[in-house]
């Protein structure tokens, strides 16, 4: 079994502004980030998958089906897009890096099986960048241990 980590980029603004909370704990929270026009991060996302080694191909994931998922389902959707504005997910779902990658994992998830009908490759984890400095995980545990 050989695990594949192949890595995307994508461009997105945001602005972290919860509705449930006043006004002075945004600011508390959020700092920067809850400031009203927005900002931009340039995400790193790497896509984890797990497969047994092809013999014919000595490849454990079939590249290509992988870029199309990953284009189709997260770069056409995400990419120069305001997240709060223009992504349904986030209309009421402030998009911290934590919510955006349980949605990039949800999003591969469910449209996996069109390009990996087979039993192999399974998605593993994924892994975001917001900044160099903030990072995050996703698996099916922690879908799982969501609220
Ligand atoms: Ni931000």
């Amino acid at each position: 079994m050989i695990r594949v980590t192949r890595r995307y980029r994508f461009c997105a603004s945001h602005r972290l502004h919860s509705e449930e909370l006043p006004e002075a704990e945004n600011q508390a929270i959020y700092g920067k980030c809850n400031n009203p026009f927005g900002h931009g991060h340039n995400y790193v996302l790497d896509i984890s998958v797990r497969g047994p080694l092809d013999p014919d191909t000595g490849q454990a994931v079939h590249r290509g089906a992988l870029d199309r998922l990953v284009e189709r389902n997260i770069l056409e959707v995400l990419d120069h897009r305001n997240l709060n504005t223009e992504i349904e997910a986030f209309r009421r779902v402030v998009p911290t890096s934590e919510n955006l990658g349980l949605e990039i994992y949800r999003r591969l998830r469910d449209d996996w099986r069109s390009e990996f009908a087979g039993p192999w490759p399974v998605l593993e984890k994924i892994r975001i960048a917001e900044t160099d400095r903030n990072i995050f995980k996703i698996t099916d545990e922690t879908r799982q241990g969501r609220r």
